[in-house]
C-alpha cells in the first residue's frame, strides 16, 4: 500500500478497516453495544452546546452515538481508511455536528482549551509514544473539561494473559502475563489480522495523566454486563475478570 500515513498512524489500520467495520461496529459486537457505548454516553452526558472530540475515532460509532445524543463531535483518526468509512456512515440528519477530520492523537488537529470533553476509546494501546498522546489531550481539553479513556485492562490484558482450563490438575483460572514489563507486541486477532499493541503498566498511563494535568477523578473496572454475557456466552467463565478499565479525568488549571 503506498504511504498513505499521517503521524502515529500505521498501515495495519488501513489494511483492516474492513475487518473492523464488519466486527465491531453497527451492532455486531455486543461489548460495544452493551457496555462501551452506554458507558461512554453515561460518563460523558452529551448535551447540546457541549464539543467532543472522539480522538482515535475509527469509523465515527462513538461520535455518532454522542452526536445522536446532542453533542457537536469532532472525530478524528490517523488512519484513511477508517476515516473514509466513517464519513459515509456520517448522516447530517442524525445529530447536531459529526464533524471528521484525519489527524494522530500524538497531533491533534484541534486548537488548545476548545473542547468540553475527548473520549479515546480502544485506542492508546495502539499509540506508541503514550506521554506525546496524553499531553495532547490534555492540551486541546478546556480547564474543567473532562478526558474519557477506555482501555483494554492493562493488568488482565497484558500479551500472554487469558483463560486457562487445566485439565490435568484440574484447575481454571485466569493467567495473567508478564504485567510490568512494557512490551509491544504484534497479536493475531483474527485470521489475517494482524495489529500491534504497546502494552504498560496501570502507573505509565496514571503517570502521564498526572504529567499533563489531568487529574483523574474515576477508575472504572466494569463487569460485563448481563446483556452482553446473554449474547456472548463464552465469558461467562470469566465474568469476575474486567476486560475494559475506563479513566475519566478532570483538565487541571485556571481559565486564561
Ligand atoms: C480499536 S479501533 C477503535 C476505534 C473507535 N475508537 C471505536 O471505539 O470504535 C482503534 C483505532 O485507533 C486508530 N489509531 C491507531 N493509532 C492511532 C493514532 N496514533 N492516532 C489516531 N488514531 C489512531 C486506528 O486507526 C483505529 O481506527
Amino acid at each position: 500500500m503506498s504511504e498513505t500515513r499521517t503521524p502515529g498512524g500505521n498501515r495495519e489500520w488501513e489494511e483492516h478497516a474492513d475487518w473492523w467495520r464488519a466486527s465491531f461496529t453497527a451492532g455486531r459486537d455486543p461489548e460495544y453495544e452493551e457496555q462501551i457505548l452506554p458507558l461512554v454516553r453515561e460518563l460523558v452526558a452529551p448535551r447540546p452546546g457541549q464539543i467532543v472530540l472522539d480522538a482515535g475515532c475509527g469509523e465515527g460509532q462513538v461520535g455518532r452515538m454522542l452526536s445522536a445524543a446532542g453533542a457537536t463531535v469532532v472525530g478524528c483518526d490517523a488512519s484513511a481508511a477508517q476515516m473514509g468509512v466513517a464519513g459515509e456512515r456520517s448522516d447530517p440528519r442524525a445529530g447536531p455536528v459529526l464533524l471528521l477530520t484525519r489527524g494522530a492523537v500524538e497531533a491533534l488537529p484541534v486548537r488548545d482549551g476548545v473542547v468540553d470533553a475527548v473520549v479515546v476509546v480502544l485506542v492508546l494501546e495502539h499509540v506508541a509514544d503514550l506521554d506525546v498522546a496524553i499531553s495532547e489531550i490534555a492540551r486541546v481539553t478546556r480547564v474543567g473539561g473532562r478526558a474519557v479513556v477506555v482501555l483494554n485492562h492493562p493488568l488482565f490484558q497484558t500479551p500472554e494473559s487469558g483463560w486457562i482450563d487445566d485439565r490435568i490438575l484440574g484447575e481454571s483460572y485466569w493467567r495473567v502475563g508478564p504485567y510490568l514489563l512494557e512490551q509491544t507486541t504484534q497479536e493475531e486477532v483474527d485470521a489475517g489480522v494482524r495489529l500491534t499493541f504497546h502494552h504498560r503498566p496501570l502507573s505509565r498511563y496514571v503517570a502521564a495523566f498526572v504529567q499533563s494535568g489531568l487529574v483523574i477523578e474515576e477508575l472504572l473496572e466494569p463487569p460485563p454486563p448481563p446483556g452482553f454475557l446473554s449474547l456472548a456466552p463464552e465469558y461467562a467463565q470469566s465474568c469476575d475478570i474486567p476486560r475494559v478499565l475506563v479513566l475519566v479525568a478532570r483538565r487541571a488549571g485556571t481559565e486564561k
